[in-house]
């Protein structure tokens, strides 16, 4: 049996593109950019990354993303993540986006999912890994600026396999959004929505009631609701778990605390995800490590769990039975 985390094949659908911006390129763009930082070094930029909520950290994440300006640019940042991505075992990617993020600083739609397309094929092509894009609305951003990004994704919708609501939760509950996730349905999108990751269990609510989602992003204060519960467990609803992010920006104390092995005894389809891995101390294969060895968890779980991430993906039916197909080999193997 496997217990090598690294070479389990794995899909990763809990990843922000911005929050795979890691230092060394943040200031090489800069430069080139010609756009000055409030951090006068790679190390002091790496030393600020202390967070103590969610808000301290999408502080320096937005802040961070403006020095992206071109289209190059946003394919430099996501080559870079497909090459790390590859080394941590992922072969297929569900990448979150936030083009509020850049359109609100003046950079058009087009050249971010331009950017981001030109690398999602070219990394198919180098590494074999096959993405689907999900564009994510700022929830701390009003419902009619929802509204306009989703009337100018239309023209490429065919890159886009879904639509997120993440940014600041608390205070922006799912139904803000009715109306867009009303909209993108009716375009054949799929919906996911960060929701239970600091926002109560009745977010999670929300989201499935109202957003009609496919995936719950976080979703880790549902276990606070015994009805949620048995709610996630009957409809198999996946959710998308981050366990160094939730350490990072302290919704557990230490991964000690995490309530993942209590998701798995209640039979939840669970999945681990990186998040914002630049800022959060390592790429999806480290957090299985992390989990691994904080949790004990016996490589069975971890099977487990990547076997989950294949079951919450939303790859066509021949390209699941082909990956879980992989993993069934590569799990039989000593590693
Ligand atoms: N944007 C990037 N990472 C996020 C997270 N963990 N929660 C909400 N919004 C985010
Ligand atoms: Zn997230």
């Amino acid at each position: 049996m496997v217990s090598n985390p690294y070479a389990l094949p794995k899909a990763e659908l809990h990843l922000h593109i911005e929050g795979t911006f890691e230092p060394e390129l943040i200031f090489a763009m800069a430069e080139r950019n010609r756009v000055t930082l409030p951090y006068p070094s790679v190390d002091a930029l790496r030393r600020a990354y202390e967070f103590t909520d969610l808000q301290s950290f999408l502080d320096l994440y937005y802040a961070a993303m403006n020095v992206l300006r071109t289209e190059r640019d946003f394919a430099e940042v996501a080559e870079a993540y497909f090459a790390r991505a590859r080394e941590q075992g992922v072969v297929h990617a569900e990448i979150f986006f936030d083009p509020q993020a850049h359109t609100a600083r003046g950079i058009p739609f087009e050249t971010v999912i331009d950017g981001l397309w030109s690398a999602v094929r070219e990394s198919e092509r180098r590494h074999g890994i096959t993405t689907k894009l999900i564009m994510c609305f700022l929830r701390d951003q009003s419902a009619e600026s929802a509204m306009a990004t989703l009337e100018a994704a239309l023209p490429f919708g065919e890159r886009i396999v879904a639509v997120g609501l993440d940014s600041a939760e608390v205070g922006h509950p799912p139904a803000k959004f009715r109306r867009v996730f009303e909209r993108a349905l009716a375009q054949g999108w799929k919906t996911v929505a960060h929701a239970g990751e600091e926002g109560p269990p009745a977010y999670v609510w929300e989201a499935l009631d109202v957003l009609k989602v496919s995936r719950v992003d976080h979703g880790v204060r549902s276990l606070e609701d015994p009805a949620l519960i048995a709610r996630l467990r009957e409809e198999r609803m996946p959710l998308t778990v981050c366990p160094l992010s939730n350490v990072k920006l302290r919704v557990f104390d230490t991964l000690r605390d995490h309530s993942l092995p209590r998701m798995l005894d209640e039979d939840l389809v669970a999945t681990i995800n990186s998040d914002d891995p630049a800022y959060f101390g390592g790429y999806v294969g480290d957090n299985f490590a992390a989990v691994a060895e904080a949790l004990a968890l016996p490589p069975s779980a971890l099977v487990r769990l990547a076997r989950n991430s294949f079951e919450a993906s939303f790859i066509d039916e021949s390209t699941r039975s082909a990956y879980l197909a992989r993993l069934d080999a590569a799990a039989a193997t000593e590693v």
